[in-house]
């Protein structure tokens, strides 16, 4: 191989790296705060002194069961969905925010989902980063 080739290789494999960090993407915890000011705060609270409000308080979300805040009025498909042993985590609120309705038939939720996934894992970037009691992680 020669000096020019040599060169040419280094600079494809570096461009290959770089463009697989651009197909990959990191989850920002800031513009899922934008997203969830923009398609949920309407209906939720989260962090310091979240209430139930339209739908359940969401502090403490990841690791919790479906359907178990205190002091709210869950429908009945919510309820049922928790007897599965249903828990909040990355995965399940990944599918269950693409399309609600679809991932719980019956839930009283009216929302139609977020078809982005880069916005789906944003927005549970910052919901994750909250807990029990609202404080930071
Ligand atoms: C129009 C009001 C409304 C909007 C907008 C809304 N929600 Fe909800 N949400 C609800 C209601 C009502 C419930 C309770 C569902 C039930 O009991 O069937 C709920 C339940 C939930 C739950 C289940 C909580 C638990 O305790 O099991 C999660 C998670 C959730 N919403 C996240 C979100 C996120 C994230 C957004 C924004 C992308 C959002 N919601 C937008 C009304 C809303």
């Amino acid at each position: 191989m020669t000096p020019r080739n040599m060169i040419f290789v280094a600079a494809a494999s570096v461009a290959a790296m770089i463009g697989a960090t651009q197909v990959s993407f990191a989850a920002d915890a800031a513009k899922g705060k934008t997203i969830f000011e923009h398609k949920c705060h309407v209906c939720h609270r989260i962090g310091p002194g979240a209430t139930n409000f339209v739908g359940p308080d969401l502090n403490g979300l990841d690791g919790r069961a479906i359907a178990s805040e205190p002091g709210y009025s869950y429908s009945d498909a919510d309820q049922a969905k928790k007897k599965t042993g249903f828990v909040w985590n990355a995965k399940t609120f990944d599918t269950y925010i693409t399309n609600p309705q679809k991932d719980i038939p019956g839930t009283k939720m009216v929302f139609p989902g977020i078809p982005q996934a880069s916005q789906r894992a944003d927005l549970w970037a910052y919901l994750s980063s909250f807990k029990a009691d609202g404080s930071k992680k």
